[in-house]
């Protein structure tokens, strides 16, 4: 049975094709401004890569916050739920997901098998989220995917003040103009975003089996930081943790295909 999951994210649209118990393929794009056409191109490409054509699939649900603006697929699903699951499907013991993705930051509890118990989400303001990294990105003149690594290098990183994020990148621009160093700033601009979010999933009560997923989950830094801040084990995620929410959504498809039994 081949099944597929797209998850229309506010940064990225990310979908994933099953074959039975096997993920035949995966694909990140950024997302276009209508979450129809990134709907569109992000299967269209992750098909390509499948080898298959659309006729192929036998179900097909969405997620993500352009879900419900998606007119070709069979079935939609809640962000939280498919995270949860796409991230216990791959990492079994796993009890808490961290999904920072690019405008907001949930934490999940969930059961054993794989159903969400309690949930909080940060989705009032860009601190705390990707799309906070980026803007500091562009502040600081670095890639975004060098930000992890540089931060890893800090030896006396700073303290960040402003939670909001138009300040804090004054903030930053005055850090750079006292002469501190690069990995400091960076590592400092990661240690803030890590303890907001950590205080919302200590909000929910921590579990002992954490992992993170969403893009953040990329930068070595930010899991790092999040780490020190949750002040628990949180073990790394055994997949690309940006397409754990199309994989739980490829895995409801499979379930509903099933007749929504345990898929
Ligand atoms: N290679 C990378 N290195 C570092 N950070 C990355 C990388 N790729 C993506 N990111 C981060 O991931 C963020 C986007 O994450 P993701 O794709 O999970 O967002 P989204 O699902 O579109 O957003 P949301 O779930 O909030 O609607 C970017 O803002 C960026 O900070
Ligand atoms: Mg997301």
């Amino acid at each position: 049975m081949i099944v597929a999951g797209c998850d229309i994210g506010s940064l990225s649209a990310k979908a994933v094709i099953m074959s039975n118990d096997d993920i035949l393929a995966s694909h990140v794009i950024f997302a276009k401004p209508e979450p129809e056409e990134s709907a569109r191109e992000v299967m269209d490409a992750v098909l390509k890569k499948a080898g298959i054509s659309a006729d192929d699939i036998e179900y097909c649900v969405a997620t993500g916050y352009g879900r419900n603006h998606v007119t070709f697929v069979d079935g939609s699903e809640s962000e939280i739920a498919c995270h949860g699951k796409g991230a216990q499907w791959v990492m079994p013991d796993v009890r808490m997901v961290i999904d920072i993705g690019g405008q907001d930051a949930k934490a999940i509890r969930l059961d054993e098998n794989g159903n969400v118990i309690r949930y909080a989400y940060n989705d009032k303001c860009a601190t705390g989220t990707g799309r906070f990294l980026e803007i500091m990105a562009g502040a600081l003149d670095v890639e975004l995917e060098e930000m992890g690594e540089i931060s890893l290098q800090a030896k006396n990183p700073v303290n960040i003040s402003n939670q909001c994020v138009v300040f804090a990148e004054t903030e930053i621009i005055s850090l750079i103009n006292d002469g501190r160093d690069l990995s400091d700033i960076i590592s400092g601009l990661h240690r803030s975003m890590a303890h907001r979010v950590a205080s919302l999933a200590k909000g929910i009560e921590l579990e002992t089996n954490i992992t993170m997923t969403g893009g953040v989950a990329k930068n070595k830094g930010m899991f790092e930081a999040l780490k020190d801040a949750l002040g628990v084990e949180l073990r790394k995620m055994e997949a690309d943790p940006q397409v754990m929410g199309a994989l739980g959504a490829a895995l409801f498809a499979r379930q509903a295909a099933n007749g929504n039994k345990k898929a």
